[in-house]
């Protein structure tokens, strides 16, 4: 009897021992990668999420000199006349057309100047028709449009696209 008690004791003792190390190691294991993925999502979400909104700011900026915001001025006041049909239809001012009619072109009623001279009011001849001050500077006909004063909030609209370069 007594070698089989031995026996016995010694196997479950090393069943116990080995139980142990393995729950041990289990454990171990479990909490190390939970920490880490946490730690590393969470992080490159936020840095992604603040470059985005940096690039929005930007687009906004260059509106403010884009060639659309003045074509939408012509098309509101001017192309009832400066178009197919109209009373002044030699000076087309419809969109696609336009840029090429009016930047770096010259004028019909003076003699010297361009409609509009890229990064200069002073000598494009189509801003003084939108001044009215066409006279003072050698040329002839009404202020621009004729029959109603053009807006000053617009007449900034068009000097900022002048003096950015006349940009298409
Ligand atoms: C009611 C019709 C009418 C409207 C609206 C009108 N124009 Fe005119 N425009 C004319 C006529 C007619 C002439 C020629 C006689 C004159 O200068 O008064 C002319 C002449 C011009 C000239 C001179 C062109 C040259 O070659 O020297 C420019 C520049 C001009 N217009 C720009 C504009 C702009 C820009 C607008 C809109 C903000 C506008 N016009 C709105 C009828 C109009």
């Amino acid at each position: 009897m007594r070698p089989f008690w031995m026996i016995l004791s010694i196997v479950s003792l090393l069943a116990g021992c080995g139980d142990k190390d393995d729950t041990a190691t289990a454990a171990e294991a479990d909490a190390d990668t939970d920490a880490d993925t946490d730690a590393d999502t969470d992080a490159d979400t936020a840095a992604d999420t603040d470059a985005d909104t940096d690039t929005d700011t930007d687009t906004d900026t260059d509106t403010d000199a884009d060639y659309d915001a003045v074509q939408d001025i012509w098309d509101a006041q001017c192309i009832r006349c400066h178009a197919d049909g109209g009373s002044a239809s030699w000076l087309d001012l419809t969109e696609g057309t336009s840029y090429a009619n009016i930047v770096d072109a010259p004028s019909n009623q003076h003699d010297t100047l361009d409609l509009i001279e890229p990064g200069s009011t002073k000598d494009s001849y189509l801003y003084g028709k939108l001044e009215g001050i066409q006279e003072g500077m050698g040329g002839t006909g009404n202020a621009m449009p004729p029959d109603k004063k053009f807006s000053g909030d617009d007449r900034q609209v068009i000097e900022s696209w002048i003096m950015a370069g006349a940009p298409e």
